[in-house]
């Protein structure tokens, strides 16, 4: 079976289902916040999805902080042998700068809910605490904020998943193996 820890030829088993389940559910959240956007007027339909928007988000920054938790517990596996040093440190940077915008992209899709006055009651069930009283002109602040930090999180994502892809079928360093085992 499939140790839960990172071994030296690859992630385990925890650090696999981690990045999986967040690559996965940001793909959709981001979806559905161009989707429900472009959805005109207000319909009860256009309400409901930011809603699961919401929660998606909220969701995906507790599974993030329990990721960063696991991961500065937890040393990653070294880098295949024969990987140029600037490489290691392309991929090593790209990787942090990951880390940091699953974190603050749900965080400032938070605080922009929180300034527009609009409380994000979780699977309808519980009212968060809002972060910050309601004020237009940070709204339009944060707005822009979370925008962007999703373009740029989706940027750096196509950039490292071209890199892995790369890596695997053309370099055949198993890169991409060592996230996904099957290809071993
Ligand atoms: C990783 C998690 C998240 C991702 C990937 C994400 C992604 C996006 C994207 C792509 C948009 C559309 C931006 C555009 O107009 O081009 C958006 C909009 C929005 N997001 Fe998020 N989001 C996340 C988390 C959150 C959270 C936690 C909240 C609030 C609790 C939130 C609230 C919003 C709101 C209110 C909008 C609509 C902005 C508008 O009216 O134009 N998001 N999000
Ligand atoms: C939202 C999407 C994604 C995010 C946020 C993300 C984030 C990350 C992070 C932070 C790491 C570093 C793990 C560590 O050392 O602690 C990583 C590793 C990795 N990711 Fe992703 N990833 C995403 C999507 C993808 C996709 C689509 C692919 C493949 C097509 C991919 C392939 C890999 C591989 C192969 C590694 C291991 C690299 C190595 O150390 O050899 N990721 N990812």
């Amino acid at each position: 079976m499939r140790s839960t820890a990172n071994a030296p030829t690859g992630y385990g088993a925890t650090a696999i289902a981690l990045h999986w389940v967040i690559a996965l559910a940001i793909f959709a959240a981001f979806g559905l916040g161009l989707y429900m956007t472009g959805i005109p007027g207000l319909t009860p339909t256009k309400l409901k999805l930011y809603s699961w928007h919401k929660w998606l988000g909220v969701t995906i920054f507790a599974v993030a902080v329990l990721r960063v938790l696991w991961r500065a517990t937890h040393a990653a596996p070294p880098v295949a042998p024969g990987t140029p040093a600037w490489q290691a440190k392309a991929a090593a940077g790209a990787h942090h700068l990951l880390y940091l915008l699953i974190v603050t992209v749900p965080i400032s899709g938070y605080l922009y809910s929180s300034a527009a006055g609009v409380p994000v009651v979780y699977l309808g069930l519980w009212k968060m605490p809002a972060l910050l009283e309601k004020n237009d002109e940070l709204k339009e602040i944060l707005k822009f904020v979370h925008i962007w930090l999703n373009y740029l999180m989706a940027a750096v994502v196509v950039v490292h998943a071209a890199a892995a892809v790369k890596h695997q079928f053309v370099d055949r360093d198993g890169t991409l193996g060592r996230m996904l085992p099957f290809l071993r």
